[in-house]
């Protein structure tokens, strides 16, 4: 990373992976299994030992939480990880989010994370059709995501996100609607919308092998310009190309110019390229641009902490230019795209030196903007984001 961004040591970012589900979905490829009480409290003790190891470097503004399902620990489980943030000095974040599966949310967990400062829910609806929550394996209902929802705001959480899914097997156009407005209806300050992707060693990939699913290019286009459409006439600001945050409560944090004040800030850190720590079985690092990754493997990655050290499986360190470019592809992912300047702050490169002659096809194509100040894709290129991001690579 670049050297502006070395020197925010500590680090303000953290990532959490807890690698349990209940049951493992039909299209994902998280690295998270089927739990047993023994394993997770062993992952629990393996965690806060991590946490120990790493706390000296860490005064986290932004925590996630993520999964795998977070909200599968039990209060007991919970209490201990965050007593031990607590002793560790890691509370305190002005943006803490937990992932949720809506199965598995209850009021005495809800109060007991706002308690300790989890001021954010991340919750995984996927869909409110019954029919396509069954077929991706998902263990909850419909009625469970309205009342899940109703249980976290009671508790007091007024900073909510809804995962959701577009372009899934038998879902047609009419049912993405309908999924839309009952998700738009819920009132949550975020949303996330992902175009399902074929994982390989997956149920789901399986299915479209064998020709029991099959992927329609042009009706997942028509969905996401659905999407785009109501989220915005919905008060929705589109700040990524999956991502939509409410602006009408924007907070005191001083979001960056085209990011709204509910945008996960997490995330932003991440697409800019900022540094983070990320803690559990198969989560990434990034810190003085170095890559690490943790074993994807829980009792390996707790057999490591029980002998005191980290269970890091790889370490990557990439030359300048290259982290350069990765950091560019990263960003355009987002619509307020790249200012030049701030680039050639964080990066050391300029945009207009290296990437003009890229900048200029994507703009040739009516996927990109070159405005006097940033670069940008357009909606069309934030739909094909990731081939646009591919010319950035060095
Ligand atoms: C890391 S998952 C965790 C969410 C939580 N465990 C849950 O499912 O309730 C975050 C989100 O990624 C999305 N996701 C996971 N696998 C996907 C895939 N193969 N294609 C598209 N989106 C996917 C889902 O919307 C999911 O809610
Ligand atoms: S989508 Fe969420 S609940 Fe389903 S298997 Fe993946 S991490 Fe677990």
């Amino acid at each position: 990373m670049p050297d502006s961004q070395w020197q925010s040591i500590p680090c303000r970012s953290l990532y959490v992976h807890v690698p349990f589900c209940a049951r493992k979905c039909a299209y994902c490829a998280f690295y998270s299994e089927a739990s047993s009480g023994e394993l997770i409290d062993r992952y629990v003790s393996a965690l806060i030992r991590e946490m120990e190891l790493v706390a000296r470097d860490l005064r986290p503004d932004a925590v996630f939480f993520g999964g795998g399902t977070p909200s599968l620990l039990n209060l007991r489980q919970w209490e201990l990880v965050l007593r031990a943030m607590e002793r560790l000095n890691l509370l305190g974040a002005s943006e803490w989010t937990v992932e949720c599966n809506p199965a598995t949310v209850s009021l005495d967990k809800a109060r007991l994370l706002l308690d300790f400062g989890v001021n954010r829910i991340s919750m995984g609806v996927q869909s409110f059709d019954e029919m396509l929550l069954d077929s991706l394996g998902r263990i909850h209902t419909r009625a469970m995501v309205f009342k899940s929802f109703d249980i976290l705001r009671k508790a007091g959480f007024r900073n909510v996100n809804v995962d959701l899914m577009f372009a899934i097997p038998g879902q047609t156009l009419d049912v993405w609607r309908e999924t839309l407005d009952q998700a738009l209806g819920l009132g949550s300050e975020h949303l996330s919308c992902y175009e399902v992707i074929y994982e390989e060693d997956t149920p789901l990939f399986t299915r479209l092998r064998a020709g029991e699913a099959a992927q329609d290019e042009d009706l997942a286009c028509a969905m996401y310009e659905e999407l785009v459409e109501r989220a915005e006439a919905a008060g929705f600001q589109q700040y990524e190309i999956a991502n939509f945050a409410r602006d009408t409560t924007p907070d005191s944090r001083g979001s960056a110019p085209g990011i709204p004040g509910r945008a996960c800030r997490h995330n932003v850190n991440y697409w800019r390229g900022g540094p983070f720590y990320g803690l559990g079985p198969s989560a990434t690092s990034y810190i003085q641009g170095v890559r690490t990754r943790n074993w994807p493997n829980t009792p390996l990655y707790c057999e490591h902490l029980e002998k005191g050290s980290r269970a890091i499986e790889s370490r990557e360190e990439l030359p300048p230019l290259a982290r350069a470019g990765e950091t560019a592809a990263f960003g355009l992912r987002m619509v307020s795209g790249w200012q030049f300047e701030e680039f050639l702050s964080a990066t050391g490169h300029d945009l207009r030196g290296e990437w003009f002659a890229d900048m200029t096809q994507l703009a040739n194509r009516g996927w990109g903007r070159i405005g006097p100040d940033r670069f940008q894709l357009t909606p069309q290129g934030l739909r094909f984001a990731d081939a646009a991001a591919q010319l950035f690579l060095r």
